[in-house]
């Protein structure tokens, strides 16, 4: 079976990995040829965004799927016709913009932050006084806090007004003071099959996810509820493959931040820490296989490598730590790879997690 993955990134490279064993041939479309996949992946070099470019791309493998979001709907429903897209069009069409999200949130009764669209000064100055402090995010194209200007008064509006051009405005979200983040994750199979991982919990800092550690810091019955709340969304949207869904935990209530419809950066944890592996699980859901038991295996928790690589040495000399790079040059603010660290129990993993702090940049 060949899997064609539009995108090429550290998301691409870990698919094609986990597609060996089980046989299947991962193929990425990435407009530059050093992208993170390219190194055990054959890659198609081109835009994703070019419909005849994505049209010959499709005509070489059976299924296709992305580790990107914002790619042209119109191109990839003509594709799609011949050649099944996985999660599907309405699943792109929704994460693709946050204004869209938050009202298939709305529509489903998922709590989230008050929410309002913004298109101009006058709305962003009026959705400023209604909501208070704010974040406002451009709706298309955001990632690792990209995009994003915090609004706590007055002489924060000229960044926010620096915005507006973005392609599909903008939203101003509640600012929220939250006492955690976590995430579920979960994949839906070709059958209808849900599986889902024990929740992590997420610390951001800069807008950019640091850590990943299960089980999040919350009672059985929010992590069941935040269950139920991804599960309503698979099924909504008929959606085959992974799906996450951020959240932030605010005095014990959960209010969804925004969801991806792929493999998500905090389950990164479950290639070593799960039964099945969320790049796995995507594959299998993807090809029509039966989905693997999400279940963890003892204690786990990842650390994103950003800005500066670690000493390499240094870090496989922790105990239980497996070291994940992506092949990318160094920068500021950039997500250069990860670790894993295992245990089997949560002090030992704790302690593990200090050693293993110390010897990053
Ligand atoms: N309404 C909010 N109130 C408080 N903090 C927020 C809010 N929205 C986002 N944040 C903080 O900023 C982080 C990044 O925001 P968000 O998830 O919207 O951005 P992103 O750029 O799409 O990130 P990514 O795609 O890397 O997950 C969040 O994980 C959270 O820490
Ligand atoms: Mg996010």
């Amino acid at each position: 079976v060949r899997v064609g993955v539009l995108g090429g990134g550290q998301l691409g490279r870990m698919l094609a990995l986990a597609g060996v064993p089980l046989g299947i041939e991962v193929r990425c479309l990435e407009r530059t040829p050093d992208a993170p996949a390219a190194a055990v992946a054959p890659l198609t070099v081109g835009d994703p965004g070019d419909p005849e470019v994505l049209a010959a791309f499709a005509a070489g493998v059976d299924v296709l799927t992305y580790e990107i979001e914002g790619l042209p709907e119109p191109a990839l429903a003509q594709v799609a016709a011949s050649t099944p897209l996985r999660p599907g069009l309405p699943s792109l069409h929704a994460a693709s913009d946050r204004w869209l999200e938050k009202q298939l949130f709305a529509g489903l009764g998922i709590p989230a932050a008050r929410t309002l669209p913004v298109s101009d000064r006058t709305g962003l100055a009026a959705a400023v006084r209604e909501l208070g402090p704010c974040l406002v995010k451009t709706r298309r194209g955001g990632y690792d806090g990209r995009g994003q200007v915090a609004v706590r008064g007055e002489a924060d509006l000229p960044a926010a007004v620096e915005l507006l051009p973005a392609p599909g405005g903008l939203v101003a979200e509640e600012l929220l003071a939250f006492d955690a983040e976590v995430s579920v994750l979960g994949a839906r199979g070709l059958d209808g099959a849900v599986a889902t991982w024990p929740l992590p919990g997420n610390v951001h800092r800069d807008g950019i996810l640091r850590t990943s550690r299960p089980p999040a810091p919350v009672p059985a019955r929010v992590a069941a509820q935040a269950t139920t709340y991804l599960t309503q969304l698979l099924t909504a949207l008929d959606h085959v493959g992974v799906l996450a869904l951020e959240l932030f935990v605010v005095g014990g209530r959960l209010l969804a931040n925004e969801m991806a419809p792929r493999v998500h950066n905090s389950g990164h944890w479950t290639i070593e820490g799960a039964e099945t592996s969320q790049f796995e699980q995507h594959l299998r859901a993807v090809t029509g296989l039966p989905l693997g038991c999400p279940a963890a295996r003892g204690s786990v928790a990842m650390v994103n490598l950003i800005g500066t690589a670690p000493d390499a040495a240094a870090v496989l000399a922790v105990p239980g730590a497996h070291l994940h790079l992506y092949g990318k040059e160094p920068r500021p603010g950039r997500k250069l790879g990860h670790v894993t660290v295992t245990a089997a129990d949560e002090a030992t993993l704790s302690a593990r997690l200090a050693a293993l702090a110390t010897v990053l940049p």
